[in-house]
């Protein structure tokens, strides 16, 4: 112990004047890396949605390297990570990286030689096998990481296997880690590989800056899947910028904006659920979407082209010509929802009046429609009144809908 901490101060002494040390070291107390709220939450539900079964997230591996000793520490093989070492449950080679392969991340204790913090001998040449069991080894000297198993949830492979991800000598990679993020993250999450490089839609967070550690700690937070933050202000704190664009160069929303101008908002953006409606990993629906939703302006009439909004909503309100009970979107009985969008060929979707996110009207009526190629804007002129609403201009001279109940509804729609 005694020897280790001389090492140690060795090490801060010699290069770690500037840069972050580890407790162990000198006492101070660093937080774990992107520390979350200290509140312990749960992502809210969808409001109206019926509790979606949200299945064990399928992972693929191996029982846990052994931190065991191990016979020997063999020469180091000369080909460039990753490799495979051949050990059950070891995907990456821990051998340090072969002298001509230039490091971009080195760890202070192999930097300064001390091989005998680790392994049996304190001789570079032959440093023998490790002496040490993972958790004497990595947090003796990183013990901020004792507090891991304190937070609410804990990356299963963080609690006993620092090595699952990161190499104790050095790395091509940043923060001695043994494959770039993304790749080493899917070496275990398979069906997040699958959305990430299969989806018809992706998702620029997956591939920008820190990949999924935009969005996740790898080794332990206080919100449920290991998220930084809550996946609204985590949504918030990328799309809340003027000049986004998506893969094919169309400018996206600034949501600050956005939400800010728009005082009704959607309840389940009012529940701050982004996930009710889109896949943060990847899909393979319009705009990241977890069901169909219909690109366009116009779309011929099927209950499946909305399946997004029927998740929550009642499709019945689109079946039938008539009712006077479906909908409040009606002329006495004359459902006018049935009337713009149920048709063969040019129905209008949802969108031509309504906002999804957040509006200045009820009922989420849009100011103005984007329309044509160019995305137009055109006012709806909606006003609400008394007994149901108007619309005028845009689309059609003024039309004013009634929506009082009948005196006498058809029998057959009673509820
Ligand atoms: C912070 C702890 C630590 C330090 C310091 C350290 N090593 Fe290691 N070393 C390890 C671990 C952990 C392994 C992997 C052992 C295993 O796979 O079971 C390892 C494995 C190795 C291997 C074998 C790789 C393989 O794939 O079998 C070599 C070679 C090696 N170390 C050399 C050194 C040398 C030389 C030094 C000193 C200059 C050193 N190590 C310092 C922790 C350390
Ligand atoms: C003898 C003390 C000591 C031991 C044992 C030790 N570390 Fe470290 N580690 C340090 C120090 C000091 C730093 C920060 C200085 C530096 O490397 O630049 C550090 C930094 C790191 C970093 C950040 C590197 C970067 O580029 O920012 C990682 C990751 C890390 N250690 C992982 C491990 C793992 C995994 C183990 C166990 C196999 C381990 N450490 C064991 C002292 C230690
Ligand atoms: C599942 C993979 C994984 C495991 C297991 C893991 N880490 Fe990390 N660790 C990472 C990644 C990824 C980063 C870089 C995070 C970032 O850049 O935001 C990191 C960063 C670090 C850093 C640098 C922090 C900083 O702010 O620069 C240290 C120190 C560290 N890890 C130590 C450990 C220790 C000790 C363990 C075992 C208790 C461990 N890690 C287990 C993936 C892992
Ligand atoms: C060595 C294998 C391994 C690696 C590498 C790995 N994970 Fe994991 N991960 C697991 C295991 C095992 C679980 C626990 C699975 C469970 O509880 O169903 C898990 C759980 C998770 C969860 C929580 C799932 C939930 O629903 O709460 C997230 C998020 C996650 N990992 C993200 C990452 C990220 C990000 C990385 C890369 C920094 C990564 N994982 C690297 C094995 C791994
Ligand atoms: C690290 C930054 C970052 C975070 C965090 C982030 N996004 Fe994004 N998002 C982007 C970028 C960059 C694009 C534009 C490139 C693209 O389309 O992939 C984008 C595009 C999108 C798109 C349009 C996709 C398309 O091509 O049609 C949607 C929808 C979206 N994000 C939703 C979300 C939601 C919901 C969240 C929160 C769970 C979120 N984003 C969090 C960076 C981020
Ligand atoms: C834009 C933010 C964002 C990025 C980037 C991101 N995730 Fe996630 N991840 C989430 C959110 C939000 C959840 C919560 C569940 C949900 O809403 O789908 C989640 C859930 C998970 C889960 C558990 C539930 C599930 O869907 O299986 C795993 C595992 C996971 N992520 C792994 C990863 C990996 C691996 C990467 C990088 C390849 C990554 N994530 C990148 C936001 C993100
Ligand atoms: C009720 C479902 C729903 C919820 C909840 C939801 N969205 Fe959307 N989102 C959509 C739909 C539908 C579209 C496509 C709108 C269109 O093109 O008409 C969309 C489009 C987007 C786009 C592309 C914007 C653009 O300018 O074209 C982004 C980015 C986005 N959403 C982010 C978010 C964020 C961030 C949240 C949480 C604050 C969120 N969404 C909540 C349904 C939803
Ligand atoms: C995750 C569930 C969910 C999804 C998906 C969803 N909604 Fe909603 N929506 C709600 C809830 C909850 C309310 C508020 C309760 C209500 O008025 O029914 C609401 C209210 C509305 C209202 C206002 C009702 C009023 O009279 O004030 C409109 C319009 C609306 N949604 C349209 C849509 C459209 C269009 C879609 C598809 C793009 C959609 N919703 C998808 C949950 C959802
Ligand atoms: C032509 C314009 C228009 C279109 C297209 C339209 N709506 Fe509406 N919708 C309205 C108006 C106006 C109201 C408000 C009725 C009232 O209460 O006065 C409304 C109300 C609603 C409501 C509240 C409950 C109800 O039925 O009164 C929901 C939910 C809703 N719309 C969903 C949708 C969905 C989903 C779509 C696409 C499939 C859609 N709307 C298409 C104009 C439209």
């Amino acid at each position: 112990m005694r020897k280790m901490m001389v090492v140690a101060i060795g090490l801060i002494a010699g290069f770690g004047a500037d840069r972050p040390v580890v407790n162990a070291v000198v006492g101070n107390k660093p937080e774990l890396p992107a520390q979350p709220p200290p509140v312990a939450v749960q992502a809210s539900q969808p409001p109206a949605k019926a509790e979606k079964p949200s299945p064990p997230a399928p992972v693929n591996v191996s029982p846990p390297a052994p931190s065991a000793p191990v016979p020997a520490a063999t020469p180091a093989p000369a080909a460039t990570p990753p490799d495979k070492t051949g050990k059950p449950g070891q995907k990456y080679s821990l051998a340090p990286l072969p002298k001509t392969v230039k490091a971009s991340s080195l760890h202070g204790p192999y930097d300064a030689g001390s091989c005998g913090l680790c392994h049996k001998n304190d001789d570079a040449k032959n440093p023998g096998p490790i002496t040490k069991t993972m958790a004497e080894m990595c947090l003796d000297c990183h013990d901020e990481f004792k507090k891991l198993t304190t937070r609410k949830f804990t990356h299963t492979p963080a609690k006993d296997n620092c090595t699952a991800c990161h190499n104790p000598h050095n790395s091509v990679q940043p923060k001695l880690l043994v494959d770039e993020m993304g790749s080493l993250c899917m070496s275990c999450h398979e069906p997040i590989k699958k959305l990430a490089t299969g989806a018809k839609v992706k998702h620029g967070a997956m591939a920008a800056d820190k990949k999924c550690a935009n969005c996740h700690n790898p080794h332990g937070t206080d919100v449920e899947h290991l998220l930084v933050q809550l996946p609204f202000d985590l949504c918030m704190k990328c799309h809340s910028k003027d000049d986004m664009t998506d893969a094919g160069g169309r400018k996206l929303a600034n949501f600050k904006k956005l939400l800010d101008e728009n005082p009704v908002w959607h309840a389940p953006v009012a529940a701050k659920d982004c996930s009710a409606c889109h896949k943060p990993h990847g899909g393979d629906h319009f705009r990241l979407l977890g069901s169909d939703y219909p690109p366009q302006f116009y779309s011929p009439y099927d209950a499946k082209n909305y399946a997004l909004c029927f998740e929550c909503h009642n499709d019945e309100m689109l079946k039938s010509a008539e009712t006077t009970a479906l909908t409040q979107f009606r002329d006495g009985s004359r459902n006018l929802h049935y009337l713009h969008v149920n048709k063969l060929d040019r129905g209008r979707t949802c969108r031509a009046c309504h906002e999804v996110h957040a509006s200045t009207h009820p009922h989420h009526i849009r100011d103005s429609v984007p329309y044509g190629p160019k995305g137009w804007m055109l006012k709806i002129n909606f006003t609400k009144t008394e007994t149901g609403g108007s619309c005028e201009r845009t689309c059609h001279t003024k039309k004013t809908y009634t929506n009082k109940p009948l005196k006498t509804p058809p029998p057959q729609e009673k509820k």
